[in-house]
């Protein structure tokens, strides 16, 4: 047996938090086991690496320090939930992936794809996300909601060129590849991009029963 891996994505402020809820119950209805989850983080000591790298500090932490311990975290979470999860069948969910770090250390830091595809090899193997949501929407408008939520953490410090390159990178990884990525426009009402979720679960179901 082996169940199905959805990542969402998306910039800051593009509520990925409400809607991974709303779309784990969704699946729950119709009986499938859902594992929620997120990256950096999803065991404890991938959540200590998550403090790590989230708090700011007075010592900059170099790029290629962040680089690796994204994913020093994702062998960490990939061991203990997401591979035991995936062998008994279930479906899960995690809040975001590798696609995060082509977006943040890739497109945002400027660290070269070839070595981020070197280290998704080393650490994943062909395990690779069967489908990838991206929610999309005007920088200005994430970074409004990232602030009105308080304290910013060392990634939300970040200014709009950074951002702005996260949001690319997202979208260029999505066109390249359409069978895998849906965007879902999060600019929307949150009725709405709930409406939108509803329309992928026919697709998602049929994939868990194929
Ligand atoms: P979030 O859980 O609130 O989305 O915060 C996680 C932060 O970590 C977010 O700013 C994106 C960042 N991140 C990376 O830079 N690279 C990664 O590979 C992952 C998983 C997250």
């Amino acid at each position: 047996m082996s169940g199905l891996f959805i990542t969402l994505e998306g910039p800051e402020g593009a509520g990925k938090s409400t809607n991974r809820e709303y779309l784990a119950e969704r699946l729950r209805e119709h009986g499938l086991d859902v594992v929620l989850t997120r990256e950096p983080g999803g065991t404890p000591m991938a959540e200590q690496i998550r403090e790590l790298l989230l708090t700011p500090s007075d010592e900059q932490m170099a790029a290629d320090t962040e680089l690796l311990l994204m994913f020093a975290a994702r062998a960490q979470h990939l061991a203990g939930v997401i591979r035991p999860a995936l062998a008994r069948g279930a479906v899960v969910l995690c809040d975001r992936f590798t696609d995060a770090t082509y977006a943040y250390q890739g497109g945002g830091r400027g660290l070269s794809v070839e070595r981020i595809a070197i280290l998704e090899d080393f650490v994943q193997g062909d395990l690779r996300p069967d489908l990838t949501l991206v929610f999309d929407l005007p920088i200005e408008v994430g970074l409004a909601r990232a602030a009105a939520r308080g304290r910013l953490d060392r990634f939300e410090q970040e200014g709009k060129a950074f951002f702005e390159a996260v949001r690319h990178a997202y979208l260029e990884r999505a066109q390249r590849a359409p069978q895998r990525y849906s965007i879902v426009d999060a600019g929307q009402s949150l009725d709405a991009v709930q409406r939108a979720i509803d329309g992928l679960l026919p697709g998602i179901l049929d994939r868990c029963r194929g």
